[in-house]
Order: structure tokens, then C-alpha cells, then sequence
């Protein structure tokens, strides 16, 4: 049972200039060292799963695996990972987008999402929406059906939000 006053913030760390000036980097790896905090954390974002039916997890590397398959293992559904570029051996779709700090290119197998399957995406930190506009754009080049996106972070001031018009998000802390 996820408990509703559980403050997720005292284990993010907050470390100014990182990766480069300006960029306040909020990092996950408190949560992930604790156990009650990173199982809370996966229960939330299961229960706003589960409410929408969803029938397989789709990730971005390398922290939408970290938050995303503890998600679909508790689920009891599939994950599909949405790869950087030169990891997927078998034939893929591929989107190139603008990052925070940078450009990327993100791949998904051709068959890693079936046509009309109800697919989640889950991440850790939700900022500019570049990266979950793209994985959602590899999900539905697939033919699945983006059912919402999960983000323990939400950085409201970058307004990833206004990329995802229509979907149904979720954020356990915003910033
Ligand atoms: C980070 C983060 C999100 C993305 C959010 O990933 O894990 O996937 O940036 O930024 P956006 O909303 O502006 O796209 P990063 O590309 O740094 O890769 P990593 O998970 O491998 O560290
Ligand atoms: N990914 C994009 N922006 C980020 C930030 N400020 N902190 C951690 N991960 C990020």
C-alpha cells in the first residue's frame, strides 16, 4: 500500500552546474539506495498504471529502465526500451531531439510494442519533454496506444508538460 504523506524530496539530491553551468542536476540515486523509498516510488507509479489499463512499460535509457521495469515487473507486464543509438542489434524505428543539454537520437526494435497494445511511459525526470515526445513518438510509430507518461521529477519551469498536450501525465515531485 503506497503511503500518501511519504516526502519523496528528501531523497533527491540537488547539485548546481552539473553537467554544465546553469543546469541544476537532480539526482535519483538516494531513492534508489533506499529501499522503502524506491518501492514507495514504484507503487505510485503502478497504481496510476494500472488505472489506465496499461499492458506494457516503455522506458528511455538509462534511467526510464531504473524507474520503469520495477514498474512492469509489479505490474506483471512487459518492458520495452527505447535505446541510444548503436545498442539495438534487430530492425528499429528511430526519432532525433532537442535534450536540455544536447541533441539525441533514441531507437526502439520494430517489435517491441504490438499495433494497439496499451503502452506507459515511465522516466525518471520529466524537463524539457523532449525525451518522452520522442519515446512516444518511437510507440506510436509501432502502432501501441500511449495510454499517459509517469516521471518521479517534474522540472516545471522547462514546461515539458506543453509538448504532451493530450496526454495524461504524472509526477511524484515537482521542481
Ligand atoms: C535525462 C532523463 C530524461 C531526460 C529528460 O536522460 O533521465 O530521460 O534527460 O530531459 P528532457 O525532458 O529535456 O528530454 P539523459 O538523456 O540525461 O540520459 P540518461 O538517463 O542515460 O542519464
Ligand atoms: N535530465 C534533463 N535535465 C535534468 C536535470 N536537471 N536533472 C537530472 N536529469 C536531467
Amino acid at each position: 500500500m503506497a503511503d500518501k504523506e511519504f516526502d519523496f524530496s528528501k531523497y533527491v539530491a540537488s547539485i548546481p552546474d552539473f553537467p554544465e553551468p546553469g543546469v541544476i542536476f537532480r539526482d535519483i540515486s538516494p531513492l534508489m539506495a533506499d529501499g522503502k523509498a524506491y518501492s514507495e516510488a514504484t507503487d505510485r507509479i503502478t497504481n496510476f498504471a494500472k488505472a489506465r489499463g496499461t499492458e506494457m512499460i516503455c522506458g528511455p535509457e538509462a534511467r526510464g529502465f531504473i524507474v520503469g521495469c520495477p514498474v512492469a515487473n509489479q505490474l506483471g507486464v512487459g518492458f520495452a526500451p527505447a535505446r541510444k543509438k548503436g545498442k539495438l542489434p534487430r530492425e528499429t524505428v528511430s526519432v532525433k531531439f532537442q535534450l536540455e543539454y544536447g541533441e539525441a537520437e533514441l531507437f526502439m526494435h520494430k517489435d517491441a510494442v504490438k499495433p494497439g497494445q496499451k503502452v506507459l511511459i515511465v522516466d525518471d525526470l520529466l524537463a524539457t519533454g523532449g525525451t518522452v515526445a520522442a519515446t512516444i513518438d518511437l510507440v506510436e510509430q509501432l502502432g501501441g496506444i500511449v495510454v499517459g507518461a509517469a516521471f518521479l521529477i517534474e522540472l516545471e519551469d522547462l514546461h515539458g508538460r506543453d509538448k504532451m498536450k493530450g496526454y495524461d501525465i504524472f509526477s511524484l515531485l515537482k521542481y
